[in-house]
């Protein structure tokens, strides 16, 4: 064998949370996570019996766990049957009955340095008058409310009012297109649609309300559109607009909270699949908040109002995720999950770099951040700017930080242990561990996650089960795969409470999706691996789903806003490697005339995606190419474009039906040479 290099010795290490985590910690060491793994994964409706007690229900549940009893519940069952609850009032009110009505709830830091602090009562009244205010407006429990809006503290305040009445939102992030937007009232045909009248972004206010122009009209159940008025700038208005703001100012400060039957639907985020037609992926009151409750308490260890571990709670932990809460990262990890804790949680209006590189480290110092949660490609666009953005501030009270969305690679995991975690090297490296969790949109939280001050840390892996998860390795016909270090389709052999139940309007599309492949197991898309010491490992994707920047795109959807343009005759798009954005969009054109084929039309079809998709959606490098691989069955042959883009190999074209035009491919892509970002 040969000699391992220096960086292969450091990566093969294992890295330890300080110790002095351990000592308050709720699993205090590994051989106790071990064993409430056993006990949770035999036993799993105790377990789960005993995390629903982390919440206050209305009404007590009969059965924690009913089984699948046909094809509405495959697999899945349902959770806490017959419980009623709220979520909001787990999030606010019970704190308040318990006495904590001036503690602060939310901090909210707009762009502009503007700080908000909410407690208890005071975000609570906010919450109430936009209840009330929806109400207003005819909504009522179980209508459909889709909620298109920058990080603005009205975000927060109107999905949580949304949960009160219980009317299920529908979030769209605000990097996706006024036409995405559409889509999705439409699938899930919204009543209303919240919007704010533009964005503040780096310092200047960009349209939003006004991409809306001559689409909303067309989404019929629309009955009104509920303005914020964030900046007043002057924007197109439409005749069934709503100050939304103003309306507040009107209404009560008291709205009862809606008992909620446990199964009864939270939310619908839509999230990127196989098809240009994104899922609505749909979350349940009780499970929902029980899994999302459970998985923060013990990984993170945070103090809180359901624990304040001897802190007091003025002197809580502070908790900052840096997600937009058009993803379900800012759902979970923002709001739902540390409220009904009753953690501090902040939310940040901007982006981390502006006005300067250490915006983040800067709100660490400013609110006392001791939990703090970002992504892989932010590590990366900030270690690019130098440590000094990192290194002037005041991080002495940090204790656990984290990743989420992507593997988190040797370069920056080393960069985030050394800079951010105060890590030593040598051969027993200590330092504030990396949460690395792997969870998905449709898993609720945390699913494969290292319990931050216990769990010896792997860089890149995403370590052992959460309790009560179960996770499998799988080959192709559906058998365990046991080897380690071999390749395998990664999936769970037992529900959770927090796993969505269907997709919204299309049962069936859930079934196909996540259950038929292997029967009896949920399945995550992604591929994995396990090492010789049962750490896993996520080696990414296994079906179309492209991560930009984190961001989950569908190659469908890509092409689809691409082959809108009416001088494109087809398309075909792959994920292609970009230093900070983890992948960027390589897109395969075909015009309708290979003639037209110039940069100046690489901008305009650029230009042309990013007002059909929105700024999230950006085909960075355009390839025009005669014709694409398919199989004889019609489908992209992706694996061969990947080849083809990145200069390797492109192994066997036997199966293809137009083996010919690879060779064209290969001579076009030659001709751009080195692509540099
Ligand atoms: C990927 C985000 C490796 C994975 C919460 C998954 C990860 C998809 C990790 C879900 C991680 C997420 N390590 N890969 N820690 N976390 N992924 O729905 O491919 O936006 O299937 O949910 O992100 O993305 P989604």
């Amino acid at each position: 064998m040969s000699e391992l290099t220096e960086t292969e010795k450091e990566k093969a290490k294992k890295y330890y949370p300080l110790p002095a985590l351990a000592e308050k910690a709720r699993i205090q060491n590994m051989d106790a996570y071990f064993e409430k793994w056993k006990y949770s994964v035999e036993n799993f409706e105790e377990f789960w019996a005993e995390e629903a007690k982390m919440i206050d229900w209305f009404t007590p549940y009969q059965k924690v766990w009913q089984p699948p009893q046909g094809e509405q519940d495959e697999f899945v069952g349902k959770w806490f049957v017959g419980g009623k609850l709220n979520v909001t009032y787990n999030c606010l009110d019970r704190w308040i009955e318990k006495g904590y009505g001036d503690e602060t709830a939310l901090i909210w830091m707009g762009e502009d340095d503007s700080v908000k602090k909410f407690t208890y009562k005071s975000l609570t009244d906010e919450v109430n008058k936009a209840a009330n205010a929806l109400k207003s407006l005819g909504v009522k429990k179980g209508d459909r409310v889709c909620l298109w809006l920058p990080m603005i503290e009205n975000l927060a305040i109107v999905m949580l009012a949304c949960a009160r009445i219980g009317a299920i939102h529908s979030i769209v992030f605000g990097g996706f297109s006024a036409e995405s937007v559409k889509d999705r009232i439409d699938d899930s045909e919204c009543t209303i649609l919240v919007v704010a009248d533009e964005v503040r972004r780096a310092g200047k206010n960009r349209p939003m309300k006004d991409n809306l122009k001559g689409i909303i009209d067309t989404c019929d159940s629309i009955e009104h559109v509920a303005v914020i008025k964030l900046t007043g700038g002057d924007v197109y208005e439409y005749e069934k607009d709503v100050d939304f703001l103003a309306l507040m100012e009107e209404q009560s400060t008291t709205c009862e909270s809606e008992p909620m039957d446990a199964e009864d639907p939270l939310f619908i985020l839509y999230t990127s699949g196989t098809t240009g037609k994104p899922k609505g992926v749909v979350h349940t009151t009780a499970g929902y908040l029980v899994f999302g409750v459970s998985t923060n308490y013990y990984v993170w260890d945070y103090s809180c109002l359901l624990d304040l571990k001897g802190d007091t709670p003025a002197n809580r932990d502070v908790w900052y995720c840096t997600a937009d809460i058009g993803w379900i990262t800012g759902h979970t990890q923002i709001i739902y999950s540390p409220m009904a804790l009753g953690a501090v949680t902040i939310m940040y209006e901007g982006v981390p770099t502006w006005p300067h590189g250490g915006r983040f480290w800067e709100i660490c110092e400013k609110f006392g951040v001791t939990h703090f949660y970002t992504a892989p490609t932010a590590i990366r666009a900030l270690m690019k700017l130098g440590d000094e953005n990192v290194t002037k501030w005041n991080l002495e009270k940090l204790k656990m930080i984290g990743t989420v969305g992507e593997v988190c690679n040797w370069p920056e995991w080393k960069w985030y242990w050394d800079v951010v975690g105060k890590g030593s090297s040598g051969e027993k490296p200590i330092g504030r561990p990396i949460v690395d969790s792997y969870w998905q949109t449709e898993t609720g939280s945390y699913m494969m996650v290292n319990l931050g001050a216990v769990t010896p840390m792997k860089p890149g892996s995403c370590t052992f089960p959460y309790l009560g998860i179960n996770p499998v390795l799988l080959d192709e016909a559906g058998s365990k795969v046991e080897t380690p270090n071999t390749q395998a389709y990664f999936a769970y052999d037992k529900p959770w409470p927090g796993l969505m139940r269907t997709v919204w309007g299309d049962h069936e599309r859930f079934v196909n999706t996540y259950l038929a492949q292997f029967p009896g197991h949920y399945f995550t898309g992604d591929y994995a691996q396990i090492d010789d010491e049962g750490y896993y490992f996520i080696l990414g994707r296994s079906d179309d789903v492209i991560k930009v920047s984190g961001h989950r795109l569908g190659s469908a959807e890509v092409e689809a806003a691409i082959n809108s343009h009416p001088k494109v005759a087809e398309s075909a798009v792959i994920p292609y490697p970009h230093p900070v954005k983890g992948s960027t969009i390589f897109a395969y054109i075909t015009l309708m005339n290979d003639e037209d084929a110039s940069d100046e039309m690489k901008k305009v079809i650029q230009k042309h995606v990013r007002s059909v998709a929105g700024p999230a959606v950006y085909p960075e490098i355009i390839m025009f190419a005669t014709a694409v691989p398919k199989t004889r069955s019609g489908k992209i042959m992706r694996r061969i474009l990947k080849a083809v883009a990145e200069q390797k190999d492109i192994g066997n074209t036997m199966t293809l039906a137009n083996p010919e035009v690879v060779e064209g491919l290969i001579t076009r892509r030659q001709m751009m040479g080195e692509i540099q970002f």
